[in-house]
């Protein structure tokens, strides 16, 4: 999103909660908004049967390889989780089926380098269940 009118309605959005979360987010020059939409209808009825939501699971995968390309393209990403769902719907005209999920904030980085990030070591991530060589 850029019009700016929106994207203001948008940033409003994003200061979510007593903290006012997302200050940034009234900075970037780009407002990705990610919607889930009701998916075809074996999709609908598999998860509903397996309790699972497999558009969810879509819009994560998505979004990665949305903040991915980014990176590879010198551009700046914040998943944002924290914002108001009926303020975002109030600024943007969605059909009722399209549920706002996240928001992406784009932008350049300042200073052209993300900060090192202190990681988990893999294994304690994930762990071998049977042989470990493959
Ligand atoms: C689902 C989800 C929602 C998030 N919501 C917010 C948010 O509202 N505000 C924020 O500052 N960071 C939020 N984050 C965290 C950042 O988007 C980012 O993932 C975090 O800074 C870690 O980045 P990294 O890839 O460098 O580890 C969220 C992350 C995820 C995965």
């Amino acid at each position: 999103m850029v019009d700016d009118v929106i994207k203001r309605k948008l940033a409003k959005a994003a200061r979510f909660g007593p903290l006012h979360a997302n200050p940034f987010v009234s900075e970037v020059p780009v407002i990705v908004i990610v919607n889930e939409t009701p998916g075809h209808r074996p999709t609908r009825w598999g998860g509903r049967l397996l309790g699972r939501n497999f558009p969810l699971m879509d819009i994560g995968m998505s979004v990665m390889q949305f903040c991915l390309q980014a990176a590879q393209e010198g551009l700046g990403t914040c998943i944002i989780g924290l914002f108001s769902a009926r303020e975002v719907r109030r600024a943007v005209d969605f059909p009722r089926s399209h549920r706002t999920r996240l928001l992406l904030a784009l932008g350049k980085p300042e200073d052209g380098a993300p900060f090192e990030k202190k990681r988990k070591a893999k294994d304690q991530m994930s762990r071998y269940i049977g042989r470990k060589e493959v």
